[in-house]
């Protein structure tokens, strides 16, 4: 994500003087001083009440794959994350945080708006929680494997989960089947403040890294795989769309 030219520029100028700033026509996040992480107001509070209908959410999911694919499996490209399997809840904040332009996505955002309420967003998210996650997604190049296994226990695994099944409840994604080189670029985002919506408590253990520490522990992450993982989708069929749903069963 490229910021406008001018607050670009201004960082440029004087770094530190504008984080009380978000940038023109979007919503603070966490370069805000008073930033609050997944703040529980408007249309997601609606969308996570609602109960959602995966027949409705699927025809809704058809402007969608033409980026994310009908399988929601993405490219390993990284262009368009893996969607499939994801938990509701995290779906339901982070459609709702690029709706917001707190999550900045151009290239979503003209197809993102076009959801018309909260009901339309708790259906297509219950729809893409009861897809398989896909067998094929993009790994990295094994380089440092044993490094990235070292920290991702020691950094990112208490709330990733150890085979990367996440936390429905807590909003913490499903990172197991998802692309090496999407995950990738989110990793340095994150790190470096652009993606706005982060967690600051993954942001403080994500600072410290250099590129190639990032680099292996998201090759090692792209190998996660959770005992349900192609058969995600059975039991989502069943569960609860949206924040009082249980989600998946305990990985
Ligand atoms: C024109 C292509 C395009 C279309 C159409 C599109 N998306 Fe996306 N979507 C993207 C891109 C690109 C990203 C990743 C952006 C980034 O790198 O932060 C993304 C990210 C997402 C994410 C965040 C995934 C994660 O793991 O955090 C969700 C959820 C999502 N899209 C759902 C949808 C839904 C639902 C629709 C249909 C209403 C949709 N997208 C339509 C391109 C698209
Ligand atoms: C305090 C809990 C927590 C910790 C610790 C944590 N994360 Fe996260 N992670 C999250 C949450 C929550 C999100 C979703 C972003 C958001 O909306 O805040 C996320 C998202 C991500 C994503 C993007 C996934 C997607 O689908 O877009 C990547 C990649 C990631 N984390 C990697 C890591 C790595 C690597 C570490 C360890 C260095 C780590 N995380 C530690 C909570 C955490």
């Amino acid at each position: 994500m490229r910021l406008p030219l001018p607050f670009a520029a201004l960082i440029a100028l004087s770094p530190g003087a504008v984080h009380a700033q978000a940038p023109a026509d979007k919503k603070p996040g966490i370069e805000a001083a008073g930033y609050q992480w997944n703040a529980q107001e408007g249309e997601k509070i609606e969308a996570l009440k609602l109960k959602g209908d995966p027949v409705a959410g699927k025809e809704s999911f058809e402007v969608c794959s033409a980026c994310h694919l009908p399988s929601g499996a993405g490219r390993p490209d990284g262009t368009f994350p893996q969607l499939a399997g994801q938990h509701s809840t995290v779906l339901i904040k982070q459609i709702a945080d690029i709706r917001a332009k707190l999550r900045d996505n151009p290239i979503m955002y003209p197809f993102a708006i076009t959801l018309n309420d909260s009901q339309e967003l708790a259906n297509i998210c219950a729809y893409i929680q009861t897809l398989p996650i896909p067998r094929d997604n993009g790994n990295g190049p094994g380089t440092d494997l044993a490094t990235g296994k070292t920290l991702f226990e020691r950094d990112c695994q208490k709330c990733h989960g150890p085979n990367g099944a996440g936390d429905a409840e807590k909003f913490f994604p499903v990172l197991a089947g998802q692309h090496y080189k999407y995950m990738l670029r989110q990793a340095t985002d994150i790190r470096d403040g652009r993606r706005r919506n982060a967690n600051p408590d993954m942001v403080k253990v994500i600072k410290a890294y250099s590129d190639k520490d990032i680099d292996a522990i998201v090759d090692f992450m792209s190998r996660l795989q959770m005992p349900d993982h192609h058969a995600r989708g059975a039991p989502a069929a069943k569960a609860k769309a949206g924040g009082k749903a249980k989600g998946f069963p305990a990985e």
